[in-house]
């Protein structure tokens, strides 16, 4: 049994290298005539991740169902950022166990950022002894002998690295789309926002070779993909970690020179956002005008306990610089309400930040407490029923500007990506355009998989209406 620790997860330290996956083609039978089942919570990094995951059980020929009943095989890739996440989680487990009772043969493990939480891992243990297997964030590569120890010793396989190991090339993966693709250029943070379970979940910042990614962007065009978005906690950081001076804005003109029709990158922080990267922005077709920037906090006095490393104002100046330099730009943010000692004086900064700001939109949280982090042993007394009005207030007024930012695309012509039928009617289609925003389009059924234009018929908050224009 391998057990995550929290004060082992903190620590920085050696060499990271890189190493090429490899399989155990002795294991490539054992998932013969099975299936199995995948739950993916969180964010973009859990859903890459989970596409990994499925490519090694394929390769171990397990195949994939969708529904959870039907599996011989079930895994919760699981998301550790707030409460609400672990509560969803463990709501699940409930029903995992309710199907393992009625078929005691399926075999249930759960893996992700949750697993890399010692306070989950000993309740696991003490509560939970019929689930078969945890492994964390850092050994997915080893799913396969997890399952063949599962199997043969019939015992809970617990095996969760506190330490990242090195950055892996050439996983499998299985891409959810035919058209747009996610790629991993950094792993784990280094930042330690006070609030945050990141840096101690993931481990510390692994920046790949930039060959790599521009390989593995080059591939993807070949193969016809259209998008890519570059994936890390905190891309903008990217290269610091290695030994050159090549940095993100260079891997942003690399990635564009590629001939991607689209590329986009999450998540940036404000702090490594350079005027470079802003040059390079500018300079590309391809780079989409779409910047996700989490603000957290419109105060400096919290966003210092928060440890992040600007200001309102030097936040605002950045939002100012980049709105004059890419025009049709599309900005979100993250926002944290309730932060521990916030005040209303506190709170009222931040409603003042997004009135200057008029976000496209913003996802918007409650402070919640993650066990280790500085942040939960910080004096908190407001109360649950005031965050959640500060919440109610904050949503009002981002939904605000989110409807007139979107107003302003009423019988204007877009580009849109057309991912495949829309999921509320499916005798529409549905894509996005180059500034993010969901449209649901009216068209045939060939126009999947193109890069179309759309004339946008009605606007609502959290999508558009449209229909293909004929060329
Ligand atoms: N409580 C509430 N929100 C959090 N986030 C990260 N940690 C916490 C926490 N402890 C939010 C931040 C981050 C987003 C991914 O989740 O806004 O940008
Ligand atoms: Fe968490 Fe801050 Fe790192 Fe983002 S930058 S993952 S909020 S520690």
């Amino acid at each position: 049994m391998l057990k995550p620790n929290l004060l082992e997860a903190k620590k920085r330290k050696g060499n990271i290298e890189t190493e090429i996956y490899k399989f155990d083609e002795s294991l490539k039978d054992l998932g013969k005539n099975k299936k199995y089942f995948i739950k993916t919570y969180g964010c973009q990094m859990n859903e890459h991740d989970s596409e990994n995951i499925k490519a090694i059980l394929e390769s171990m020929s397990f195949t994939e169902t969708l529904d959870m009943m039907d599996a011989d095989v079930i895994l919760l890739n699981t998301c550790a950022i707030r409460e609400n996440a672990h509560n969803k989680v463990f709501g699940y487990i409930g029903r995992v166990k309710h199907l393992k009772e009625q078929k005691p043969n399926v075999i249930a493990g759960i893996c992700g950022c949750m697993a890399q939480e010692e306070v989950v891992v000993d309740e696991i243990i003490k509560k939970y002894k019929w689930l078969d297997f945890v492994f964390g964030t850092h050994n997915i590569n080893n799913l396969p002998n997890i399952l063949k120890n599962v199997i043969e010793k019939k015992e809970q396989e617990i095996e969760v690295l506190s330490y990242e190991g090195n950055i892996l090339e050439n996983m499998p993966v299985k891409r959810d789309s035919k058209y747009k693709a996610w790629v991993n250029i950094m792993y784990g943070c280094d930042k330690f926002c006070t609030y945050c379970i990141v840096p101690y979940t993931r481990g510390k910042q692994r920046s790949r070779d930039k060959d790599n990614i521009i390989k593995e962007v080059e591939e993807l065009v070949k193969n016809g993909y259209l998008e890519v978005t570059l994936l890390g906690q905190n891309v903008n950081a990217y290269g610091k970690d290695l030994d050159s001076n090549y940095r993100m804005e260079n891997l942003l003109e690399d990635v564009a020179k590629t001939g991607i029709k689209r590329v986009r990158f999450v998540t940036s922080h404000p702090w490594d956002f350079t005027d470079n990267m802003i040059e390079v922005i500018k300079k590309y077709d391809n780079i989409m005008p779409y910047i996700h920037l989490p603000l957290q906090s419109g105060s400096s006095r919290i966003l210092k306990l928060m440890a992040r490393r600007y200001t309102k104002e030097s936040y605002l100046e950045l939002v100012d610089k980049l709105r004059k330099n890419i025009p049709n730009l599309a900005l979100t943010t993250d926002i944290i309400v309730g932060f521990p000692g916030e005040t209303i004086e506190d709170f009222n900064e931040t409603l003042e930040v997004v009135n200057k700001c008029k976000y496209d939109s913003a996802f918007t949280f409650i402070f919640s407490k993650r066990e280790g982090t500085p942040a939960a042993t910080m004096p908190d007394d407001v109360t649950l029923d005031e965050k959640n009005e500060r919440l109610h207030k904050l949503n009002e007024l981002v939904n605000k500007y989110s409807l007139e930012n979107n107003q302003k695309y009423l019988n204007k012509i877009v580009p849109v990506l057309i991912e495949g039928y829309s999921e509320k009617d499916k005798s529409m289609l549905m894509g996005y355009t180059d500034t993010m925003k969901l449209v649901n389009v009216k068209g045939a059924e060939n126009n999947i998989g193109k890069i179309v234009d759309v004339k946008i018929t009605d606007v609502k908050t959290f999508s558009m209406d449209g229909e293909i224009v004929n060329n």
